[in-house]
């Protein structure tokens, strides 16, 4: 056995919570009710033509019943998509569990490093043994995972190979809104060609942007929130004591500001940037900078001259002349590839980016921080965008800010100290044990999974609802995955999508927030929600995120 800490060890022993219709009952006592026919949430025409044999399906719950396949033998692969989040074991296990409960002779193969483990035919049996050195852990290293997508004809024949050549009666992948679009697909191909392999996806990231009315979270967002919100607090009371540094704080979390919203809500910080709101009211980089400004110079009245900011990871989007600006960048670097690649060193690509870009665009560029400017022209992305996440936003705006204070300093509006770290939490976040939630969540996806599969259906998305009762009183089902599809523009083409769902400005979250930053941003209001409880109290270790409290309460 290997060395493990005493936590894992602990955690192994770890009895994941279920929803008490699943955890009264065997698999054939447990029946699948359809509701009425769905419709996606937009362009619904054109999704059923591309989706003739899986649109419109009804969405699916579980009640005490009687399942009579539920019994019979399965061969079922499974797939981590994307990035780590905390909880894709569960899921494994859950699912594991759920089908060696229907038939202790079935198998489930883990495809190992993402999608290209199907495409390649790469797998692994998952076996009692394997499968319990990675109960409640974090981290997706059981299989690995990938960000390949199943796009091209040859992918989609290679896969569809792999499920023949393995029998497989489904397969499941766990993953966010694009890999849930790629498994919309793939059920819809299965189907075409005639193939018995159903496909059914659960809903993963830690970003928060997979939910909607029918998803009430993504699993990953618990667990990756609080373990931000543990850091932002001991760092909130180390300002505090010390009274001499602000923090500015970058938080991942891709397009959307769940994560730094989600973790304002829990830390109370003087500044937290919603991308959102940048975008709706059109702020410029200036205003951002004058509004934190702001903030630190009517602290700095009250001697304090500490704080926190938290920032969004794709704040830089959002803000209409960086949007512009990354756009014009996007397009003329790939345009001339060669030439731009060519040009000696930073200071020749300036110039010739002068003669390239519009004025408007050029003179934001030039009025970057050299080494940040330099990020805006590192190495693209496979589809030629610049990779936002790798653009150091949290020192632009500290660099912006330096300059605006030594301005109002001189202008006599401030006379505070500013000194300031920065920091990025991303991967701190997305291998963390599972929270009792996320444990409990995935589990119960993954066991639902099985009874979807034990139904016969496909293309559907397992979901568990109900989230902020206790485990017990949870709901499990599944959501067809056209339900949750609209077609939008992407590189070019229109592409059917899952819809992305950004912070809401009228949800309750934002409101919350909006309601009380401005107090949070003079006063010291911070908040220590301290490390992630696994043993003790419910009220303590089986807490749901503000998000889902406000949002479902
Ligand atoms: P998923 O959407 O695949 O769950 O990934 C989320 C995320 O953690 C984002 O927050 C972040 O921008 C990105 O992955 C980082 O990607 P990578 O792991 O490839 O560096």
């Amino acid at each position: 056995m290997k060395t493990v800490s005493a936590l894992q060890k602990a955690r192994y022993e770890y009895k994941p919570k279920l929803p008490a219709v699943l955890a009264e009952n065997t698999p054939e006592n447990i029946a699948i009710e359809l509701g009425k026919p769905t419709e996606a949430v937009a362009d619904q025409a054109e999704l059923k033509q591309l989706f003739k044999n899986t649109y419109g399906k009804p969405e699916a719950v579980f009640k005490k019943g009687s399942n009579p396949d539920a019994n019979k033998k399965l061969r079922v692969g499974i797939i981590l998509s994307g990035g780590q989040a905390p909880g894709g074991h569960n899921v494994i296990a859950g699912l594991y569990d759920g089908i060696k409960k229907g038939n202790k002779d079935s198998v489930v193969f883990g495809f190992k490093g993402g999608p290209s483990g199907l495409i390649e035919g790469d797998y692994v049996e998952i076996t009692d043994e394997f499968m319990n050195e990675y109960r409640n852990t974090g981290g997706f290293d059981m299989i690995g995972s990938g960000r390949t997508k199943i796009e091209t004809p040859e992918q989609y024949a290679a896969s569809v190979a792999t499920a023949e050549k393995l029998d497989l009666d489904a397969i499941v992948i766990i993953g966010g809104d694009d890999s849930n679009t790629n498994a919309a697909l793939l059920a819809e191909k299965f189907l075409e060609l005639g193939k018995k392999t159903r496909v059914i996806g659960v809903p993963k990231t830690i970003d928060g942007d997979l939910k909607n009315e029918q998803i009430e979270t993504s699993f990953g967002f618990d667990t990756a929130c609080k373990t931000y919100s543990e850091l932002i607090g001991n760092i909130g009371r180390d300002a505090n004591s010390a009274k001499k540094y602000w923090h500015f704080i970058k938080l991942m979390g891709r397009s959307a500001s769940h994560i730094a919203l989600e973790c304002a809500l829990q830390t109370q910080p003087n500044v937290c940037l919603i991308s959102e709101e940048v975008e709706a009211k059109k702020m410029t980089l200036r205003q951002i900078t004058e509004n934190i400004c702001s903030v630190i110079a009517k602290r700095a009245e009250n001697k304090e001259n500490f704080g926190i900011v938290l920032i969004p990871e794709g704040l830089v989007e959002f803000i209409p002349e960086m949007k512009s600006l990354i756009a014009e960048l996007n397009d003329t670097m790939a345009k001339n590839e060669a030439e731009f690649n060519a040009l000696a060193d930073f200071a020749a690509k300036k110039s010739w980016l002068q003669s390239h870009l519009t004025a408007a665009s050029y003179e934001t560029f030039d009025s970057l921080p050299e080494a940040i400017a330099a990020q805006f022209l590192a190495d693209r992305d496979p589809h030629g965008n610049v990779q936002v996440s790798r653009i150091e936003t949290e020192k632009l705006l500290v660099s912006m800010v330096e300059t605006r204070l030594a301005a109002m300093k001189k202008e006599g509006t401030y006379t505070g100290k500013f000194s300031a770290y920065t920091h990025f939490f991303g991967y701190e976040g997305r291998c963390a044990f599972p929270s009792n939630f996320d444990a409990d969540y995935c589990y119960a996806l993954g066991y639902t999974a099985f009874l979807l599969i034990a139904s016969g259906v496909t293309g559907y998305l397992s979901s568990v609802r109900n989230l902020t009762a206790p485990a017990p009183e949870w709901t499990a089902g599944g959501i067809p995955l056209t339900m949750m599809m609209n077609m939008e523009q992407r590189h070019g083409t229109k592409k059917p999508v899952i819809r992305k769902a950004l912070v809401e400005l009228d949800g309750k979250p934002f409101k919350e927030y909006a309601a009380h930053r401005d107090e949070w941003a003079v006063t010291t209001s911070y908040l220590f929600p301290g490390a992630i409880q696994y043993y003790g109290p419910a009220e303590v270790c089986d807490l749901t995120t503000k998000t889902i409290k406000l949002e479902r309460c």
